[in-house]
């Protein structure tokens, strides 16, 4: 369904481990909608994962930056600006992790290390992506920068763990850094709030494939996958979204508006009727 709706424009793509990433999805139709594109992921993910593949099938570069690091980040833009020939229009940053979901700490007995280094690389990133951008000057006017959110930030998951205070951060941090950039450059900055998705990041929650069974029951249009993410975030860097800032915007399939739906409710009454008999 490629219309060229990104024909003219350059975009950096964090967060692409293997072809379950939803940002692998993003670059190959960001590469379909005429768009020229750079890669990037942590050092250790590009030795882990198959991102050159992409690379080749995207027709694109991948530059190695630990999002952490301002110096990375720096490097990235510098190097990017420089293949693509021009400042960037739109970012995806696709990053999570949290150490105390990985070791199986549970949110009353975290590790205040692990808690930081999650938060720093799942929602000080974003601003250290942005910032970088900032002070090289990076992105073209009207540019677009999406981040990749989970409803936790909202409701309560129950094993979701720090990674719904990490989302809560990344969520207002597009719209503190959306206001500044806004004004500054007309830049748009937004979270797309995503059904469950089964990718690696994804499935190392405790509890996954019950969060995407009832995700995918409660919502009247079942769960939105990385296909449908992906076209989501091009109409994002997209001209046709362009007054859309500072915004949490979910993509569910309508769940986060949900209470009880007949599917959920006629599987909850079977279950207790199963304990009964
Ligand atoms: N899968 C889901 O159910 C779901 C739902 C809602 C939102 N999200 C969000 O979508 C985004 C992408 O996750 P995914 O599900 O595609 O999983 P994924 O595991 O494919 O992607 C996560 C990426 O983060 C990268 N990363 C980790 N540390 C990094 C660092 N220091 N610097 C740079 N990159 C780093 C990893 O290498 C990996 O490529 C995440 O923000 C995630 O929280 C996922």
């Amino acid at each position: 369904m490629a219309n060229g709706i990104l024909k003219g424009k350059k975009g950096i793509i964090f967060g692409a481990l293997d072809d379950k990433s939803i940002a692998w999805k993003v670059a190959e139709f960001a590469h379909k909608e005429g768009a020229e594109i750079v890669l990037t992921n942590a050092p250790i993910a590009l030795r882990m994962g198959t991102i050159n593949e992409l690379a080749e099938k995207t027709n694109s570069i991948v530059i190695p930056a630990d999002a952490t690091s301002i110096e990375d980040l720096t490097n990235l833009y510098e190097k990017s600006m420089e293949h693509l020939g021009g400042k960037i229009d739109f970012v995806l940053h696709s990053i999570g992790m949290s150490v105390n979901v990985r070791k199986g700490k549970a949110y009353y007995e975290q590790n205040y290390d692990w808690t930081q280094k999650g938060m720093d690389v799942s929602a000080t990133s974003f601003h250290k992506t942005i910032k970088a951008a900032w002070d090289l000057d990076a992105l073209n006017e009207w540019g677009s920068v999406v981040g990749l959110s989970y409803v936790a930030a909202q409701r309560v998951f129950h094993s979701y763990n720090d990674m719904a205070d990490n989302k809560a951060l990344l969520e207002s941090i597009a719209r503190s850094f959306g206001y500044h950039y806004g004004l500054k450059k007309n830049i748009r900055i937004n979270t797309v709030s995503q059904s469950p998705t089964i990718t690696t990041a994804g499935s190392g929650v405790d509890g996954f494939d019950g969060f995407y069974k009832f995700a995918e029951d409660l919502s009247p249009l079942g769960n939105a996958s990385s296909e449908d993410c992906a076209n989501y975030c091009i109409t994002l860097f997209s001209d046709y979204t362009r007054k859309v800032t500072m915004q949490n915007l979910f993509h569910d399939g309508g769940f986060s508006s949900m209470g009880m739906s007949q599917d959920v409710m006629d599987t909850y009454m079977k279950n207790i009727g199963d304990k009964k008999s």
